[in-house]
């Protein structure tokens, strides 16, 4: 090639390139359209928006699906009855807007007509009267609770929703009063109190072969923050120690990637579901379970859990987008000054290093990918709530966002009330010999996640 020749390669192949990064810089136009989902290919589109269709059902179905339960609530328990009060068709005093703050239930403000919101901040609502909280029942505005009317606007039935246990309200408005906040738990909800309200526990007596002093004593020993989802298999009330067999409602966020859900692993996210719909909501579904033998969950001759189905099946066909939305709901973030940057980066060179967490807390999921299910021996407690579980052991707990849920205190029964506690119990029971600082710096680790 002589001198010639190369100069009018060169150039042709500048041409060629330039012709390229004309073809490929897109025109305003076309610019545009290259950042419109529209220009994904049809398949990918049709993903995407299925995607954000299960997405916002699963939301829809966590926070205002009964699965019809109401049949139980309402029909069977008269719950509404206990809401409404003597004076508004139902018997006693009534639970006023008050008392239901008192004992856990929130209120989303965002499902409040501004009007209404208006007339509160004036001092013009009586949250001392019942007639109050059926008003607030009537906007669907009270968190996981559903009130069902009739034509008159009489109170004739109620059901409970997931949210009821696994959302809170950020406070925005007033305690107890504001944005939801789904999948973090409600550690004030005292739902055994609230159960305790209803005019027919005769059924919940029977089931457990007890009487009715018993069941109000087992219901009132749970606390604020906490429920027991197995008693109704086991009969199980107390631990061998007197205190409460219940455990803290645990954060449904953070869950993608965590292989095993609940405290002992029954299952998974999915399996839990319709496990709680059916057994503990008592939702209309079908759910299998050989696991549940009479054996070891005594209370199943005559629930028959183990295999339950519904001709009129309102959960089934919820599970997917159920699901999907939990998996979809990430643990929030800790605020910012919550809590010591350089302890916590001190802590979390500990956390994999001479605490040796990680080994079972393994980052970033602070569980264990695959298994994550231990003996009691080997976290160093009894066996008592790990023998109400099919597994007989303890599940790794996923850690992130555990600043969030930090009321009720920590481990499934909330044993330690605090961090400082799960740090003193980890470095007595595995003999880690951490200093009161290394002790400091995990907790201020763990409060980052
Ligand atoms: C009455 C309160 C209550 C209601 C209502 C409730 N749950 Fe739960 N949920 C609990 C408790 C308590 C546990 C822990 C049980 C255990 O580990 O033994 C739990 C556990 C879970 C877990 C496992 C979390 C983890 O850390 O692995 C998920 C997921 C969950 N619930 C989702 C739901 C969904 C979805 C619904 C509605 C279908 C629902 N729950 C209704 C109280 C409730
Ligand atoms: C052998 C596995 C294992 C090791 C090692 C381990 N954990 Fe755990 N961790 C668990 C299990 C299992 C639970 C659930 C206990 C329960 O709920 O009763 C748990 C629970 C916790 C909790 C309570 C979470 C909650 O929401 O209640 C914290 C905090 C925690 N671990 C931190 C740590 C720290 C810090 C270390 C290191 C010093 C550590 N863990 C080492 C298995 C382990």
């Amino acid at each position: 090639m002589n001198h010639h020749t190369k100069k009018i390669a060169g150039v042709l192949f500048t041409s060629v390139l330039l012709l390229f990064a004309a073809a490929w810089l897109p025109s305003g136009k076309s610019k545009s359209k290259a950042a419109s989902a529209s220009a994904l290919p049809a398949n990918d589109e049709q993903n995407n928006n299925s995607m954000q269709a299960m997405f916002n059902q699963g939301r829809q179905i966590f926070r205002y699906d009964t699965f019809g339960d109401e049949d139980f609530w309402g029909g069977t328990l008269h719950l509404h009855q206990a809401i409404a009060g003597e004076k508004l068709g139902g018997v006693g005093p009534g639970v006023s807007p008050k008392a239901a703050l008192s004992v856990g239930l929130k209120v989303d403000a965002d499902a409040l007509p501004a009007s209404l919101v208006e007339q509160i901040k004036a001092g013009k609502v009586n949250l001392d009267d019942p007639a109050t909280t059926l008003a607030l029942l009537k906007l669907n505005s009270v968190v996981g609770v559903t009130g069902v009317f009739d034509k008159q606007g009489k109170l004739e039935g109620m059901g409970i929703q997931c949210a009821l246990c696994h959302s809170t309200v950020d406070d925005s408005f007033a305690p107890g009063i504001g944005h939801r906040l789904d999948g973090w738990p409600n550690r004030d909800l005292n739902v055994g109190v609230i159960v305790s309200l209803a005019p027919n526990l005769q059924p919940v007596a029977d089931l457990l072969g007890v009487d009715m002093p018993t069941v109000k004593k087992v219901l009132t020993s749970w606390g604020p923050g906490k429920y027991d989802a197995e008693l109704n298999q086991d009969g199980k009330a107390f631990q061998p120690n007197g205190k409460s067999a219940a455990t803290l409602l645990p954060a449904a966020y953070g869950l993608a990637g965590v292989n095993d859900a609940t405290y002992t692993g029954w299952g998974s996210v999915t399996y839990w579901n319709a496990y709680v719909a059916n057994t503990q909501m008592h939702g209309k579904g079908a759910f299998s379970e050989p696991r549940l033998t009479v054996a070891q969950f005594p209370v199943v001759s005559k629930s028959h859990y183990n295999q339950v189905r519904n001709s009129d099946d309102e959960i089934t066909s919820k599970l997917g987008a159920l699901q999907f939305y939990q998996l979809g709901i990430p643990a929030p973030k800790p605020p910012d000054g919550s809590f010591n940057k350089e302890e916590a980066a001190q802590g979390k060179v500990l956390f994999s290093g001479k605490a040796n967490c990680a080994r079972c807390h393994v980052p970033n999921l602070y569980t264990e990918p695959g298994s994550s299910l231990h003996t009691p021996e080997e976290i160093g407690i009894d066996d008592f709530h790990a023998s109400r579980s099919p597994t007989k052991m303890y599940r790794t707990t996923p850690l992130r966002g555990l600043w969030s849920h930090q009321k009720g205190g920590f481990y499934h029964d909330g044993r330690f009330q605090t961090l400082d506690e799960v740090v003193a119990h980890y470095d007595q029971h595995f003999k880690l010999q951490l200093t009161d600082q290394q002790k400091k710096d995990l907790v201020e680790f763990l409060k980052s996640l």
